[in-house]
């Protein structure tokens, strides 16, 4: 019995260290702001990551289950009108009134274009998803390159530890290639930050409402038991002690 209790408490513990990933890469440690029960998108971050998906990332990494026009939404990264507007024209999506390959400006109800690139780029709607470690493996990516390459079949690979091996990106980004308007330091690690946040948030636009009807469910039940604990004690104590209720 012991020895179950003991593995099992192992597995529980290996399970929730955030060190390594399910496979073979080693995850950062990392806080971000939508962690926890009370967790919530910060518009600043959403925004930021925006800029550098569509600066770096979109030129290989399509969305295509992410409409434009959410990123209007006010839980998400809250662009107004007419900044949705600008930022889908910005992309070219296949024009299905024109002849076939033409292209037109994209719109709002647009949805992001799947970009021609080779190496096959997976799509990042769901990316933060669909990883174990989730936008942590994101962020671990971004900062896990050792600067190690080699050349296999005429490809270049490119050592990561948060992969936990070789693969076929090189390193996307730098401190400082992506210029912040709003005065936040241009770092690895703010960049990594932002654009996971950007990320989970593509992936689960809907999490800040899961969470608060989550927190309050809880609350309601905490409130009814607490409810049914009294009226229990109250229907009970006639018959338990009848002597003082006579
Ligand atoms: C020049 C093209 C290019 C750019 C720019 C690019 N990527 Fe990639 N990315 C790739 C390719 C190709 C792969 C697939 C590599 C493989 O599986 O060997 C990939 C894979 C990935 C993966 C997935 C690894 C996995 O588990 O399959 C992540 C995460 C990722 N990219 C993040 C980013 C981020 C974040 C940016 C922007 C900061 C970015 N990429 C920019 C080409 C690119």
């Amino acid at each position: 019995m012991k020895r179950i209790i003991a593995s099992v408490l192992t597995a529980a513990l290996l399970a929730s260290s955030p060190a390594l990933a399910a496979g073979k890469g080693y995850l950062k440690d990392h806080d971000f702001s939508f962690d926890g029960m009370f967790g919530a998108y910060d518009q600043g971050e959403l925004q930021r990551g925006y800029q550098i998906y569509e600066q770096v990332c979109a030129a290989c990494h399509g969305m295509k289950h992410v409409p434009f026009r959410t990123l209007g939404d006010k839980n998400g990264p809250g662009f107004s009108d007419a900044e949705v507007k600008a930022i889908a024209a910005n992309f070219e999506v296949p024009d299905e009134e024109g002849d076939p390959g033409d292209t037109r400006p994209a719109k709002p109800f647009d949805y992001f274009p799947t970009p021609l690139a080779s190496g096959n780029p997976p799509d990042m709607s769901l990316l933060a998803k669909a990883r174990a470690g989730g936008p942590l493996y994101i962020y671990s990516i971004m900062l896990g390159y050792t600067g190690e390459e080699k050349e296999v079949g005429g490809a270049f690979l490119y050592e990561n530890k948060a992969y936990g091996g070789y693969f076929g990106m090189a390193q996307p980004i730098y401190e400082e290639d992506v210029e912040y308007a709003d005065g936040t330091p241009e770092t690895l690690e703010q960049y990594a930050n932002d654009l996971s946040a950007f990320l989970m948030w593509a992936a689960e636009p809907k999490m800040v409402e899961r969470k608060q009807a989550g927190v309050w469910s809880i609350s309601f039940l905490i409130l009814f038991a607490t409810l049914v604990w009294f009226t229990n004690r109250k229907v009970w104590a006639k018959v338990k002690h009848p002597e003082d209720h006579a």
